[in-house]
């Protein structure tokens, strides 16, 4: 159970789920969602062990059972408690298909009380549950164990639940026991089920990868052959495959999702790809310059780079509301891509860079409909107006995975390990009014701060670092003089996915000679400012 704390964010406009591979994939885990908020963990831990594996929501389970074929199942926590009527169960045809199941906290219980144990709930008073570190003892020797934990070892695990197994189903014994968890770690070694009361996926678990790796090589047998390699010829094969002799354009963005996507297309389909840059005028400095350089020049991929500005500033004189400047921003990037769509001559595909956590759809059990925080802008709305279909060759894939195939298609590891950019650009690190003038001064001043976090080798470390541009005047003195000029704020951040971040602890003598050279070497700003707000409370942009 994982259900102290705040509930996810929904993704807004996240599409709903879709199967991503669609043959059988045997080589291959199933993971069903309970609705914990670590399942990406386990399939994170899962491929890093070189298996292929898919979420599926446990209403979808079957379904994704069957077109997988896989080799083995995992089975989630949840923020739900098996004693509670109406908690979800996991479908009946994974227990009848003889394949290894590894349960894991929720996981486990929902395994004992469908194979006939029992589970109780937690009881205030008596037993709290459980949350935290904890440590349990080995107490017998199983395949999970297998040249890594030995009877009679202690060892540190991460623990989240109320709930507990009371007894164990017909066929099980106990082979790990904690103060708090009497059936820490249950096995049936006969059958291939296992159940931990603890978390795997999480870090607080150390051994917990090496555990989950153990449970896809040796109980499941699978091979972990799965690289980007063999990514990169499956996905080209299945491009040609998808498009045939069809055109596909691709919008780019400059960032390392949508260009991937397109590097892996070209190399599919060729010149029957054409990619498109809007310049809305809201770039960082040299951005277009970056995109035109690489695609056009070192690619050979053929490239439209539209001049939008006019259109963009036009439409965004006057405009001061966030969400205002968001929508005008999409819905005018979607018109400006459908013009160009239809100048090429129309096209059968539109190719993006969707990436597996927008794919998966996680198990809501907070209820009511998802709060939108910011609208995150996209094409939208485009392949069925324009009667397109999509190519989406990332949609297997996390983050870094994507980065590794980039590295694969040999792109340079500039793009590569470029911090994220958002749409509506430095639309939203310009609040209140935007202006050429206002735009022009926050080019300089982000230019500077990522050259300096750049030499101090602290790139890499960040998961977004920028300036904003604040819509407040303070007084200075330069020499002689009174100034009375904007004040720009830094923002870097840590973060593993964006949904949650923290502000990045920067030495003050850095902040202090970043301070300096902005102030000296940017005219129209004469205070600089630090933003210590992680998120949440606060969001990464600032609009
Ligand atoms: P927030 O500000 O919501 O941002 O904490 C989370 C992550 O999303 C990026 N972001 C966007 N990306 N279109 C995008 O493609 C958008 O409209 C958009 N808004 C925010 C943001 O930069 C951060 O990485």
């Amino acid at each position: 159970m994982l259900a102290r704390g705040p509930a996810p964010l929904d993704l807004a406009g996240a599409p709903p789920y879709r199967r991503a591979m669609t043959r059988p994939t045997p080589d291959s885990i199933l993971i069903v969602d309970f609705g914990s908020q670590v399942t990406q963990l386990i399939a994170r831990r899962v491929r890093e062990a070189g298996v292929y594996c898919e979420i599926a929501p446990f209403t979808l389970a079957e379904e994704a059972f069957r077109r997988m074929a896989p080799g083995g199942i995992i089975l989630s926590g949840s923020p739900a408690g098996v004693p509670e009527e109406g908690s979800p169960r996991a479908p009946q045809v994974l227990f009848d298909s003889g394949l290894p199941i590894l349960g894991i906290c929720y996981g486990q219980q929902v395994m004992t009380h469908q194979l006939g144990g029992t589970v109780e709930a937690g009881r205030d008073g008596e037993w709290d549950g459980e949350f935290g570190r904890a440590f349990l003892t080995v107490t017998r020797d199983c395949a999970l164990f297998d040249g890594l934990w030995q009877v009679g070892d202690r060892h540190q695990v991460w623990m989240s639940h109320g709930d507990k197994v009371t007894r164990f189903a017909p066929g099980f014994e106990i082979v790990a026991t904690s103060d708090g968890a009497p059936f820490a770690v249950i096995a049936d070694e006969a059958r291939r089920y296992y159940g931990t009361q603890f978390h795997p996926e999480v870090v607080h678990t150390p051994d917990g990868a090496k555990l989950l790796a153990n449970f896809v090589h040796r109980v499941c047998g699978l091979a972990g052959d799965w690289t980007m390699a063999a990514y990169r010829e499956t996905k080209v094969a299945d491009i040609r495959a998808q498009v045939g002799s069809g055109r596909v354009i691709c919008g780019l963005s400059g960032g390392v999702d949508s260009s991937v996507a397109a590097i892996l297309i070209h190399e599919a389909v060729g010149d029957q790809l054409t990619c498109v840059f809007v310049d809305h005028g809201l770039l960082r400095m040299n951005e277009r310059e970056q995109v035109e350089r690489l695609f056009r020049d070192h690619y050979n991929i053929p490239l439209v780079v539209v001049d939008a500005e006019e259109r963009f500033m036009a439409g965004l004189a006057g405009v001061t509301d966030p969400e205002a400047k968001r929508k005008f921003i999409g819905a005018e990037f979607v018109a400006v891509f459908e013009e160009e769509a239809v100048k090429l001559g129309g096209a059968d595909f539109l190719a993006q860079g969707t990436l597996y956590p927008d794919v998966i759809e996680s198990v809501s059990f907070t209820g009511g409909p998802s709060v939108t925080i910011k609208s995150h802008h996209n094409v939208g709305g485009l392949p069925e107006r324009m009667n397109m279909k999509l190519v989406e060759p990332l949609r297997e894939l996390f983050k870094d995975e994507v980065r590794a195939l980039g590295r694969e298609l040999g792109l340079p590891e500039s793009m590569i390990r470029r911090h994220p950019f958002p749409g509506p650009g430095l639309a939203i690190r310009v609040p209140g009014e935007i202006t050429r003038e206002k735009l022009d001064i926050l080019r300089k001043a982000d230019a500077i701060y990522l050259e300096e976090i750049d030499q101090a080798g602290l790139y890499d470390q960040i998961w977004q670092a920028f300036a904003v541009l604040l819509p407040v005047k303070t007084v200075g003195v330069m020499g002689d003089y009174r100034t009375y000029d904007h004040v720009c704020a830094l923002r870097a951040v840590t973060s593993t996915d964006g949904m949650t971040a923290d502000f990045y602890p920067f030495e003050p003598a850095f902040l202090g000679r970043v301070a300096t050279r902005i102030i000296n070497q940017v005219r129209g700003i004469n205070r600089v400012v630090y933003d210590y707000t992680s998120k949440p409370p606060g969001t990464i942009e600032w609009e």
